[in-house]
């Protein structure tokens, strides 16, 4: 027994060496200088630092004291974290009771799909933080995996543009995307409004809150109405900010001073959504059918744009993985490793993204924050499984 165990611990002493021998390498070289591949964060690889090492990367220390330094800073002048406050509601297509749960029932109705298969909660799932826990969404009649993460719908009341581009400018010009989207619920609108027409309750809900028979705008107006009822607040970091000091642990709180500090995550990451709304390079390495997604450039064609996506929200974060706009990482840890070597490489990757130099403590400080972000539905519950999974298509 004990000679297994000690085989198995060499074997691991071996593969560590190895594993930081090529960390190490590349933080001799650089951060630009690091090529990614999901193999690279499979393994908990942080970077022992000793005094020999200290020494070669004097040179590299230093420049991240500078770079800290200039950060620090600017740092005082981002939105503060902190909870939130009620979302704007358009004018034009005000709150009601009626209309929420008109949007709800939408929302959870495969019918709305080609095949009357597919729902909005198919890939935004209230079981899975309201996204669909894969790396890259499925739909279409052929169920063929899409290009892009699907992101939480958690909050997005409060995001300025829709998508990870930022492609749809409001809730209610993003909710009939999906219906029609060929790779998704491949449904044209003039037979989703056929569908719903034939059936007694539509007809009547639809009288009752837009005093019109079904109708493509009622459906968006709905649906949007029914996501700015999505709100998730009163996390433990929420409790903290409003004067509860047990509410988060002690890591937790340290975490919370190097998310706004030393790890500089408040530069995109500011508001009480977490969000500043812009999009960014920090140069997630590229998988599934997308071979080079351009992101925010598709839509602008300033090079600027290139490779840059939309800063997600962290709340609920630990209900939502994997992360990134393809689904590249699995796990938080993963997420913080990366920006801890200085994320990925990209011609075009944002300047903000440096190596951090966090310890392992640090690391893991950051990660017990990240965690107290997840809070509880604050407007309206959801019966426990609102939907039945008829809706993956038969292929399954
Ligand atoms: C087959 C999977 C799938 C279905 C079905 C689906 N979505 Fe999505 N949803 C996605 C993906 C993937 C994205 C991100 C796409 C992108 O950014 O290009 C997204 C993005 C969104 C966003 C933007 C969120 C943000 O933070 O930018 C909203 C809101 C949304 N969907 C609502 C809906 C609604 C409402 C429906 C039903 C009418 C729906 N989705 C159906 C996969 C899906
Ligand atoms: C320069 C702006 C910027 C900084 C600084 C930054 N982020 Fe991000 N973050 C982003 C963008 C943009 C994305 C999405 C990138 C993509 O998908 O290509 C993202 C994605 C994430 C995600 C995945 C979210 C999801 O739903 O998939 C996590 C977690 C995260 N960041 C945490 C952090 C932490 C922790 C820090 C500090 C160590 C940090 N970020 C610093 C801009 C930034």
């Amino acid at each position: 027994m004990n000679s297994v165990v000690s085989v198995v611990n060499i074997a691991r002493c071996v593969a560590g060496g190895i594993i930081s021998l090529f960390f190490i390498m590349q933080m001799v070289q650089g951060d630009d200088l690091v090529r990614f591949s999901s193999a690279d964060y499979l393994s908990p690889v942080i970077l022992p630092v000793n005094d020999q090492q200290a020494n070669s990367e004097e040179d590299e220390e230093d420049e991240t004291a500078k770079k800290h330094a200039a950060h620090a800073k600017d740092i005082a002048k981002f939105p503060p974290i902190g909870p939130l406050s009620p979302a704007k509601i358009p004018a034009d297509n005000p709150q009601t009771p009626a209309k929420i749960e008109l949007g709800k029932k939408l929302f959870f109705d495969p019918r709305l799909s080609g095949n009357n298969w597919i729902s909005c909660a198919t890939c935004h799932n209230p079981a899975l933080g309201f996204a669909d826990g894969l790396p890259r969404f499925i739909g279409g009649p052929g169920s063929k995996e899409g290009g892009r993460h699907s992101p939480t719908i958690i909050n997005c009341a409060y995001n300025e543009l829709q998508f990870w581009d930022g492609r749809a400018p409001t809730l209610e010009a993003q909710a009939i995307g999906p219906v029609q989207n060929p790779d998704e619920m491949f449904e044209t609108l003039d037979s989703a409004v056929r569908k719903l027409s034939k059936l007694p309750d539509y007809v009547k809900a639809f009288q009752e809150v837009f005093g019109t028979g079904v109708t493509v705008d009622g459906i968006a107006k709905a649906l949007a109405a029914f996501e700015r009822t999505i709100i998730y607040a009163n996390s433990p970091f929420d409790k903290y900010m409003q004067g509860d000091a047990t509410a988060m642990n002690e890591s937790a709180k340290r975490g919370m001073n190097l998310f706004n500090g030393k790890a500089e995550c408040i530069i995109c990451h500011n508001g009480p959504n977490f969000t500043d709304n812009k999009f960014h390079n920090i140069g997630v390495p590229a998988e599934g059918p997308i071979k080079e997604d351009l992101g925010r450039y598709n839509i602008t064609k300033n090079e600027s744009d290139k490779g840059a996506f939309k800063t997600p929200t962290l709340r609920n974060i630990t209900d939502t993985a994997p992360y990134m706009h393809d689904g590249f990482f699995p796990t938080l840890f993963e997420v913080v490793q990366f920006y801890n070597v200085g994320g990925g490489r990209s011609e075009n990757k944002s300047h903000h993204i440096h190596s951090l130099r966090l310890t392992p403590e640090e690391v893991n400080d950051l990660i017990e924050f990240l965690k107290a972000l997840t809070g509880e539905p604050v407007q309206i519950t959801y019966e426990a499984s609102p939907i039945i999974y008829p809706n993956l298509p038969k292929s399954f």
